[in-house]
């Protein structure tokens, strides 16, 4: 139930495991495109895997819902938006699954929920349930989904791990069926209880968000001491305790689910009088955080903006995906046109979404049509074709060769001998790296520091 990001690149992976799958969305024009062979989102190797099991008959789509009545499993992956006003997850959608499911479903059939839901939503599916269809088994169970857009095929095929969360073993076994040439590939299957389950996907989400978060504000760190933040995030994440990845630092986390997870978690701490002061702490510095992006544009224009050009390259929350949905690139173009800045932007697959949201951009056909008479070119994702820019070209055709780097994708050694102005993030360009070695006190006091007391290895 729902042909979105989850519901589509999930329902072609099981469907290529071999099963018989009908992926239902309520959206007629949605799975009208998808009969006719067209791929309403945008998602690496997706048409092809959707393609290829709709010719062997595994695969089909449906406005009706009256094909739920043959499942054996029905997975629930509606959206779970914010909840306007509160920021807690918006259910309505799963609710109304949920009943329009209830009188068709077979007596022994599993619900499956693969949307993130707060704990506690299980319990009210299977009250409904209950409530509706007092004779039969229905078991529901929480499956919550990891995959990353952009990379969702692989994600689903070769998790790090299959959550299941339920505690009636007829049900475990069903699902455990449904993956098992996935953990036969040795992905492991955790089975839980369905609150741990349900908890597992917000607490991972927060904890990723906490992650960026983090070397996020190092990056300011190292631009005021002129130290240089991908040399730090290197030397943390090959500790292998900590790990390399997201430990980027740039323009803030976006995404479809980051932000909205992590305000999730916090309304439902604070219906349950917990504090999570962690969690309240990295999502209010990543709101500030995407804004305050816009100030570095601003002084890479020497504080001046009014009637200047710019041009942003990348409006999607990531590289290799049409999901603008939180993309930091959104507050900073409406913070950057609100100054008074005209704006051109490009962007390979998010053009479409990013007008219902920014109605009053130029949009461009390419990046260097974009670059053309900018007064500075901003970076806002780091899609693979602007890692490769023709600077000669650029430089050429900008009327001021600055470039602002959000994404630390180009080196600045290779900007200066390119001749441009380059503002990047938690990089102290050689100019800041000097004002800080200028400004650390001269005679450092020679402190000799006192024996290590380590009582564990694990102290370290
Ligand atoms: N997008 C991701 O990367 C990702 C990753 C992991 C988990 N999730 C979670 O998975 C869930 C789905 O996210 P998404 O990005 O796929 O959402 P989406 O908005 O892309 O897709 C949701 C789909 O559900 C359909 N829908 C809504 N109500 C319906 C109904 N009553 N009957 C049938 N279809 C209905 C909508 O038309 C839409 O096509 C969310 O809870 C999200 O948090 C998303």
């Amino acid at each position: 139930m729902g042909a979105g990001y989850v519901g589509l690149v999930s329902g072609a992976c099981l469907a290529d495991f071999g099963h018989h799958v009908i992926c239902i969305d309520k959206d007629a024009r949605r799975i009208a495109a998808l009969k006719r062979g067209d791929i309403p989102i945008f998602e690496p190797g997706l048409a092809d895997l959707v393609a290829g099991n709709v010719r062997q008959g595994r695969l089909e789509f449906s406005v009706q819902i009256s094909p739920v009545a043959e499942a054996e499993a029905v997975f629930i992956a509606v959206g779970t938006p914010s909840r306007r006003g509160d920021g807690h997850a918006d259910l309505s959608f799963v609710y109304e699954v949920v009943r329009e499911i209830a009188p068709l479903l077979s007596e022994t059939a599993v619900v499956v929920t693969k949307s993130t839901v707060p704990v506690g939503t299980g319990d009210e599916i299977e009250r409904i349930l209950r409530e509706k269809r007092p004779d039969a088994d229905i078991q529901v169970v929480s499956n919550p989904e990891f995959l990353r857009e952009g990379a969702a095929i692989q994600d689903f095929k070769h998790p790090d791990r299959i959550v299941v969360g339920t505690e009636d073993e007829g049900a475990r076994e069903k699902i455990a069926d449904i993956y098992r040439p996935l953990y036969l590939n040795a992905a492991p299957i955790l089975c839980v209880s369905r609150r741990t389950a349900e908890l597992i996907k917000y607490a991972a989400n927060a904890f990723l968000a906490t992650k960026i978060t983090f070397i996020n504000e190092i990056a300011d760190l190292c631009e005021s001491v002129g130290a240089d933040v991908q040399h730090v995030a290197r030397g943390m994440g090959l500790d292998n305790r900590i790990g390399a990845k997201f430990l980027h630092a740039g323009p803030g986390f976006g995404g479809s689910c980051f932000p909205k997870d992590t305000t999730a978690l916090l309304k439902t701490a604070h219906d349950h009088g917990a504090q999570l002061r962690i969690v309240e702490t990295v999502s209010a510095v990543n709101d500030q955080r995407k804004r305050a992006m816009a100030r570095k544009v601003v002084a890479a224009l020497d504080g001046s903006i009014r009637g200047r050009t710019i041009a942003v390259l990348g409006l999607t929350f990531k590289p290799n995906t049409d999901d603008t949905r939180e993309s930091p690139a959104i507050p900073l173009i409406t913070a950057l046109q609100d100054m008074g800045a005209k704006v051109c932007a490009y962007d390979p697959a998010g053009m479409e979404q990013a007008r219902q949201l920014l109605p009053s951009v130029t949009y461009c056909d390419d990046a260097y049509v974009a670059a053309e008479g900018a007064d500075v070119l901003v970076i806002a994702t780091e899609w693979e074709q602007f890692r490769a820019l023709d600077l000669k070209r650029l430089r050429r055709i900008m009327a001021r060769p600055t470039i602002v780097d959000l994404r630390n994708i180009y080196r600045a050694e290779e900007m200066k001998r390119a001749k441009f102005r380059y503002v990047a993030v938690g990089r102290a360009d050689l100019e800041s790296g000097r004002r800080a070695r200028e400004a650390r006190p001269r005679q450092m006091p020679i402190t000799r520091a006192p024996a290590l007391q380590v009582e564990s290895a694990e102290a370290l």
